[in-house]
């Protein structure tokens, strides 16, 4: 049983928010593939069995501690490298070479699932949340995706994520003309949304020109989970781009994430070509983003001391985050208060 941690989370290097977590990209994890990851200070290794299903397991073996990573995949089963032990995918022991019965034994399986080109590993027991999804999309939209970056950053997660909201920074850093006001929303007690409310300035030209693509507020909007994982949306009113930054803590307290471009799935020729074109604008929003922050990122020891108003909607995150169930850095153990 978890129990929410009442104690401070974000940015702390010994725990986070359980939920769900890149592990490898799908391209990276073909058919009787094997993939060796560090999620959250947890060793585990991903395998696609013969059937086309990713799963992901502790990397070492109940027998005598060998990486699995260095194992094979036999028909929808994963076979140890050192004695040939072979687990199915729920982790249960189903073959000792040298038994006529296996012995009762059983490697730890994590619930694990795959979305816009990602495998996705829960950091607890059974997932207790969907999938991070665009917000934009029907449920049912498996959406058209590229992986388009992977980046290390020796900055920790939350601090990483707050940058798409910190509303000051756009002004400073990004030379950004026209002012942000993000509203947060709570969608449940994994998600948090914000959305700009500001329309852009009447009084200046860049303002009147940016009004013409906007019926209200400029379009900006931010949606996380887990304090690791977040969507950005933004663009005229008529054409939204979405990008997904998903991060993970490494083992020096920074960052390792992976940029996934989204867009709706759209039916027939047409529609493929539409969405490729998409994507690229996609890629081209994004690199913009991705700019500008970097000497921040690592340098920063963050000490948020003195927050003013502008900083209300990452206050807003921090307390958000700090009420999620968490687990601890490498066991995964429940936090209990
Ligand atoms: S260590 Fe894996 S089968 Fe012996
Ligand atoms: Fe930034």
């Amino acid at each position: 049983m978890t129990a929410a941690a009442n104690e401070a989370c974000f940015n702390r290097p010994d725990r986070f928010a359980i939920g769900w977590y890149w592990v490898v990209a799908s391209l990276d994890l073909p058919r009787s593939g094997v993939a060796r990851a560090n999620v959250q200070g947890r060793e585990v290794v991903a395998w696609r069995g013969a059937d086309g299903v990713a799963h992901v397991v502790d990397a070492y073996c109940p027998h005598m501690g060998a990486h699995l990573g260095d194992g094979k995949v036999e028909g929808d089963g994963l076979r140890c490298f050192f004695h040939a032990w072979k687990f199915a995918g729920d982790g249960t022991l189903v073959d000792i070479p040298c038994m006529k019965k296996p012995v009762a034994a059983r490697i730890r399986s994590w619930p694990t699932a795959e979305r816009y080109g990602m495998v996705w590993v829960w950091t607890g027991e059974s997932p207790e949340h969907d999938l991070p999804r665009v917000p934009e999309h029907a449920a049912d939209d498996p959406g058209e995706w590229r992986v388009a970056g992977h980046f290390q950053k020796a900055c920790h997660p939350n601090v990483m994520m707050i940058n798409a909201i910190d509303a000051q920074h756009f002004n400073s850093v990004h030379a950004m003309p026209a002012l942000l006001d993000m509203v947060p929303t709570v969608v449940s007690d994994r998600a948090i949304a914000f959305d700009n409310a500001a329309r852009p300035s009447a009084e200046t030209y860049f303002g009147r020109f940016l009004r013409r693509f906007y019926h209200g507020p400029l379009t900006y909007g931010l949606r996380y989970w887990f304090g690791q994982t977040g969507c950005v949306t933004l663009g005229p009113d008529f054409l939204h781009f979405h990008i997904v930054f998903a991060l993970r803590m490494k083992e020096d307290g920074g960052s390792e994430g992976r940029t996934l471009l989204v867009t709706r799935k759209r039916s027939g020729p047409i529609g493929y070509l539409w969405s490729q074109v998409l994507l690229g604008l996609s890629w081209v929003v994004g690199a913009y983003f991705a700019k500008g922050d970097t000497r921040v990122f690592e340098t920063i020891r963050f000490n948020f001391q003195t927050p003013i108003r502008a900083d209300h909607a990452i206050v807003a995150f921090i307390q958000h985050y700090d009420a999620q169930p968490a687990a601890l850095w490498k066991s995964w153990d429940p936090v209990t208060a």
